[in-house]
């Protein structure tokens, strides 16, 4: 059987990961968090006085910047890992959500990472989630899913999953920085949030993430049917 690329893309706090993880795992493909790259980069430069207006700087940083996603069984979940050190549960601190944004922004920053995230899926058989993977990264993914939901709903899941996290965050102070990473995230230059046009789009505000991951497999199913018959002829 063909293995495919699925392209899942989308504002922040639509659901995206949980939905891709999902699907992945009843795909027995990989799945690959991209906002995660952009999470550890940030942490790095933070934690290093990163002059992000200094390309040289910021170029030199990325050198040093070595990303890893590793399983963790007992949670049955891969977890972030920056340069060996486990970051999972760091770099989904609201400080880094504050961040992420500007650093992603960095023409150094997405021409290093949308490089990486090129090789990652290079066999296909991957799950991508993250801005721009349906039209910068993969734009001949066989899927592409672009998903939106409405901002109450998208604020108050993102305050579960901090609770989760046991970080308790006002949700004014979720929704402030949903919106301002919205804005940012599609008005940039380089690689900015766009639906491409043949992505489908999938609302998560009135349906479960089981519908969603439902929706999507059936999608992906026909897909790799057509990839297949491709294949044959
Ligand atoms: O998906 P998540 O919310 O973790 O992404 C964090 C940030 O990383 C986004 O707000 C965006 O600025 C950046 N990002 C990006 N391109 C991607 C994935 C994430 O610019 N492919």
């Amino acid at each position: 059987m063909k293995r495919i690329v699925i392209a899942i893309d989308g504002y922040s706090a639509c659901g995206k990961s949980t939905t891709a993880k999902a699907v992945a795992s009843k795909l027995g493909y990989a799945y690959i968090d991209t906002g995660a790259m952009y999470r550890a980069a940030t942490l790095y430069f933070h934690e290093h006085y990163i002059n992000l207006t200094d390309p040289k700087a910021v170029g030199q940083a990325l050198e040093q910047i070595h990303i890893s996603f590793i399983f963790n069984s007992k949670i049955d979940q891969s977890e972030t890992y920056l340069n060996g050190l486990n970051v999972e549960d760091e770099i989904r601190k609201m400080y880094i959500s504050e961040n992420v944004s500007e650093v992603s922004a960095l023409p150094e920053v997405r021409k290093y990472m949308v490089g990486l995230q090129k090789k990652m899926g290079k066999k296909r058989g991957v799950v991508m989630d993250g801005r721009d993977i349906g039209t910068e990264v993969f734009p001949d993914a066989e899927l592409k899913i672009f998903m939106v939901a409405d901002m109450n709903i998208r604020a108050h899941r993102r305050q579960l999953e901090l609770l989760e996290r046991k970080q308790v965050v006002p949700l004014n102070e979720i929704i402030d920085n949903i919106q301002k990473r919205d804005i940012l995230d599609t008005t940039r230059k380089e690689g900015p949030l766009r639906k491409a046009e043949d992505a489908f789009i999938l609302d998560s505000t009135y349906i479960t993430i089981e519908e969603q991951v439902d929706f999507i497999i059936n999608l992906a199913v026909g897909k790799m049917i057509d990839a297949n018959r491709l294949l044959l002829v």
